[in-house]
């Protein structure tokens, strides 16, 4: 038999295209994202607040980052392919309308008034870090300072919690386990070509630049 689209069935195609790419235009409104991280602020709102799994190390600085990095993130947590539990079940409650406000309200919230631009050139590593970024070509993707990445669902690295990147870039380098690790092919790439050691020194010289990410203490009744 062969199979003929009829014109309602092309109609139908259409009205789900559309659908389609109505939901890719979710945008972010900061005033709802306010609503919505009473459940948040209890680990991201604490300065240095610390998890203890896989191992203790603080929950990262999120006010700042790029919204698309934090929402492309969120979306990995509820897939699955960023594993840490806790996250998982948090982003698994949130719908793409509440990732889209999540994110537009962390950006705002980082964006401190008057805060002087960040230098475009960072200080200088030591040379053997410097070797090893130079291996890694870091900078090609997160930016000469570490803070302007060249694709906006890429994350802001400088300043972040040193003891955080490099647990991150430990769980880029397995991604078999079901309750840590995270899969993404291209940090796995570069996670994998350095020892722990070495991702430890990588991740102390970021961690300790001058950066656009921060953690803002918020009480948890407002
Ligand atoms: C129980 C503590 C806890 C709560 C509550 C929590 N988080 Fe997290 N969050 C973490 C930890 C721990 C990580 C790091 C997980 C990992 O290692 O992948 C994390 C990671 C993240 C990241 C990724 C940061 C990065 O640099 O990649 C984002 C974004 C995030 N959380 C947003 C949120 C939002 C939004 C909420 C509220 C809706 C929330 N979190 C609630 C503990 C928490
Ligand atoms: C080809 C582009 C590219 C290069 C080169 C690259 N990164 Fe990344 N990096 C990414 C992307 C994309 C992500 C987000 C991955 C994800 O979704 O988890 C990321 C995530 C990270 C994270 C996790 C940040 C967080 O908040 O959880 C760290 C840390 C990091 N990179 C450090 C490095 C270091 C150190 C190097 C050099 C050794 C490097 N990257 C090289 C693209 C790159």
């Amino acid at each position: 038999m062969k199979l003929t689209l009829s014109p309602m069935f092309a109609a139908i195609g259409l009205a789900v295209g559309l659908a389609t790419s109505a939901q890719a235009q979710v945008t972010g409104n900061v005033e709802a994202g306010a609503g919505k991280v009473a459940m948040c602020i209890g680990c991201h709102g604490i300065m240095d607040y610390k998890t203890n799994f896989p191992e203790v190390y603080r929950v990262p600085k999120i006010a700042g980052q790029n919204p698309k990095y934090i929402e492309t993130v969120l979306g990995e947590y509820k897939k699955g392919t960023r594993k840490h539990p806790s996250m998982r079940g948090i982003a698994g409650s949130l719908t793409e309308q509440d990732i889209a406000d999540v994110a537009a309200y962390y950006t705002a919230l980082g964006d401190i008034k008057g805060a002087p631009e960040l230098a475009a050139t960072p200080p200088a590593a030591k040379a053997d870090v410097a070797a090893l970024l130079q291996k890694g070509a870091c900078v090609s993707c997160h930016g000469d300072n570490f803070s302007k990445p060249i694709d906006p669902s890429y994350p802001k690295i400088a300043g972040q919690y040193p003891d955080y990147l490099f647990a991150a870039l430990k769980a880029y380098k397995d991604d078999t386990h079901t309750t840590w690790g995270r899969g993404n092919p291209v940090m796995a790439g570069m996670a994998k070509q350095f020892s722990n050691a070495e991702l430890k020194a990588i991740s102390y010289y970021i961690g300790s630049l001058p950066g656009e990410i921060r953690t803002v203490p918020q009480g948890r009744f407002r």
